[in-house]
């Protein structure tokens, strides 16, 4: 096995090499760090997912022996969008919140070749993607449950002054089997606070200007707009609708007219999709109006949106 100070990579004044497709890595940094040991205390297992921005690997504490999960910036990526700091703000804005619905971050740490790692809570179970992916439909009584923990965690996260603005299935991680056992005292754990603005802070880093997926981006954001923690409760109003009636509100060949149609397009009623035709009424009212298109005609906090999930819930008594 190699160590980290076996761990030189790639020549940090080379980098401008690595600009390029991001499908497309150089082989030395594709497959170069698993089995090493990383800052001195991880070892890197194997590969978990690749999101937009970074890899996620498993590794483990080569003292303590706990699992984390670690996550890399994709330099290629990184390089191109000038999201350096990216990780940094990841970190801060973890370390704000404490609540059992949002992953906890144990350290950050640099490899030789300069990219930033940051480890965190590994959550053993699929994304909530995945689970819209391989279910034809949800059970009712899990979904609640997943949609009531975003909503906490949100809430927790709105009241510290930060919102996540990449709310999405792919960011929600259930920690649980995928036939619904609970392996933890949570149904959903969200995690990539990559994008997340902390309020009062300066407005520091190219970050700011990347918006968050098409198909979950708010009107007033696709609009270039000021906006604020309402932009998590649009993003949710998408999942949920996702959730419920199995499609996106809006659909589009590219995302320049999945922006329009957010900015300027009606979505239909959820209760007109024959798979939403039969929920509660009070369940597409709530949708839709996280659905608004001014920020002001949405419910104004996730508490709201917590309240009237509970109460749906225990009134169809699938808990
Ligand atoms: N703490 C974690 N435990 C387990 N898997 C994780 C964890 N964090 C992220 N992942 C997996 O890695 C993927 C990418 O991570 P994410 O933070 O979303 O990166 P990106 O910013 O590139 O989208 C996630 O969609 C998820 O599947
Ligand atoms: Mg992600």
């Amino acid at each position: 096995m190699t160590d980290s100070s076996s761990h030189g990579i790639v020549d940090p004044r080379n980098r401008h090499r690595l600009q390029g497709s991001p499908h497309r890595l150089p082989l030395t940094l594709k497959h170069s760090v698993l089995g090493r040991v990383v800052g001195g205390t991880y070892r890197i297992n194997s590969k978990i997912a690749t999101g937009g921005m970074s890899t996620v690997y498993l590794a483990r504490h080569v003292h303590t022996g706990e699992l984390v999960a670690l996550k890399i910036l994709r330099q290629d990526v990184a390089a191109a969008l000038r999201l350096g700091d990216r990780l940094l703000i990841e970190m801060q804005a973890y370390q704000l919140i404490d609540h059992p619905a949002i992953v906890k971050t144990h350290s950050m740490g640099t490899l030789e070749d300069g990219r930033m790692f940051l480890a965190m809570e590994f959550v053993n179970g699929p994304s909530l993607r995945r689970l819209i992916k391989e279910k034809t439909s949800i059970p009712l009584d899990l979904a609640f449950h997943i949609l009531e923990d975003v909503a906490r965690g949100l809430h927790a996260a709105h009241k510290r002054g930060v919102f996540h603005r990449d709310l999405k299935p792919a960011n929600i991680l259930l920690p649980q089997t995928l036939r619904g056992q609970p392996t933890s005292e949570v149904a959903a754990k969200i995690v990539d606070f990559g994008l997340a603005r902390i309020a009062n802070t300066p407005r520091i880093t190219a970050t700011d200007q990347v918006m968050g997926t098409p198909q979950y981006v708010s009107p007033e954001q696709a609009a270039g707009k000021p906006f604020d923690h309402r932009v998590d409760i649009y993003a949710l109003g998408v999942m949920m609708y996702e959730i419920f009636a199995g499609t996106q509100p809006f659909r589009g060949n590219n995302p320049k007219e999945l922006l329009r149609k957010h900015v300027l397009m009606s979505p239909v009623p959820m209760r007109k999709l024959p798979k939403a035709a039969r929920l509660p009424r009070k369940l597409n009212k709530l949708v839709m109006k996280c659905l608004e298109k001014h920020p002001g005609d949405r419910p104004q906090e996730m508490g709201e949106i917590l309240d009237v999930i509970r109460k749906i819930r225990l009134k169809t008594k699938v808990a």
